[in-house]
């Protein structure tokens, strides 16, 4: 098997080294934080998707030129994406790895553990953005960990994710912490555009990432005539027209996909650009309608019920 993984790297340089395998990421515009780091501001998403696919994912994402993964603890495929990096023979420092720290990891002491023990499953020295996932629980404990561990070189960038849910949590975090978050991660879409939370974030210089970019893979939103329309003008996809929109709206974007064609074809964004007439007949699509609605009361159900094993 070892013997079966040198080979793999071997044959990974010979291909990069002829120009084979595209493994150059300077088409992917990077965000600058209001921490000072760059973070490519495209990227593939892991979610519900298992170990094997991940990895399989992953490897394939980076030949076709992604060096940005978003993963989570809850989403139990961490050690996939840690395999994929691997393997694939690209630099670590060439990449930027995102996970998310679960409600039950949180408190002062027990996360501090808990990033030890992502790091191990993801077999990395570092995390380049750790989110807190969920605004419940002990999230201003975990902070005070997340924090230490910057300071220790094992996380570069701190997040809140979901934290459009309660006024209390945003604040208790961007307000009191040292360590300032860079970046919200949300559900926005065309049909949900999130005016509000983005105008809130504003003065904090808080980029915003967008969970569900293609509504989750949304018949109607992966069919809307009018995105079609301007797609076609360009000769791309309705999924290429939206992700393009995310990356002219400022967001940081990313696409879930196991397809090995999507993966291909989400990257391929970069070679176009839409009018301001078009940005403007995609912003009128917007109806501030979320596909995943959850109360406080259900997620503070859900964060309880949900124990992560290993
Ligand atoms: N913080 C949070 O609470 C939270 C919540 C949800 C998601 N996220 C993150 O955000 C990422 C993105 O969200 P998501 O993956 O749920 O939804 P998404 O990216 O909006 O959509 C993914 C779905 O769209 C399909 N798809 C991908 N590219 C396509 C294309 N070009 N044409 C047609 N269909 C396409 C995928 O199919 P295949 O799988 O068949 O390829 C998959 O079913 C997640 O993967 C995860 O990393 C975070």
């Amino acid at each position: 098997m070892q013997t079966i993984k040198i080979l793999y790297q071997i044959t990974m340089t010979v291909l990069m080294m002829i120009g084979s395998v595209n493994l150059s990421n300077a088409q992917v515009p990077m965000l600058k934080l209001n921490n000072g780091l760059e973070m490519p501001q495209f990227g593939l998403g892991t979610y519900q998707m298992s170990n094997e696919d991940c990895k399989q994912a992953c490897l394939t994402a980076f030949r076709d030129g992604y060096r940005h993964v978003d993963c989570a603890h809850a989403y139990r495929n961490e050690r996939g994406l840690g395999e994929a990096v691997r393997e694939s023979g690209v630099p670590r420092e060439e990449l930027w790895i995102t996970s998310k720290l679960w409600p039950s990891e949180y408190g002062e002491g027990k996360t501090l553990k808990a990033i030890d023990e992502m790091l191990l499953r993801l077999q990395m020295d570092y995390i380049d953005l750790l989110y807190v996932h969920q605004p419940i629980g002990d999230y201003v404990g975990a902070w005070k960990d997340m924090e230490k561990a910057v300071a220790a070189g094992k996380v570069r960038t701190l997040g809140i994710s979901n934290f459009d849910l309660t006024d209390e949590g945003f604040h208790a975090i961007v307000d009191s912490m040292k360590i300032k978050p860079a970046i919200l991660q949300i559900e926005c879409h065309p049909y949900a555009q999130r005016k509000d939370v983005r105008e809130k974030v504003k003065p904090y210089n808080i980029a915003i990432e967008c969970w569900f970019p293609l509504g989750h893979g949304d018949k109607n939103l992966l069919s809307d005539t009018t995105i079609s329309k301007i797609g076609s003008a360009h000769g791309k996809t309705v999924a290429q027209t939206i992700i393009r929109w995310h990356i002219q709206e400022g967001f940081s974007v990313i696409p879930g996909a196991t397809n090995p064609d999507y993966i291909k074809e989400n990257i391929s964004v970069f070679d176009f650009a839409l009018s301001d007439d078009e940005m403007a007949t995609m912003r009128s699509l917007n109806q501030e309608k979320r596909l995943f609605n959850m109360t406080l009361e259900q997620l503070e159900n859900f964060a309880k019920g949900r124990t992560l094993e290993d």
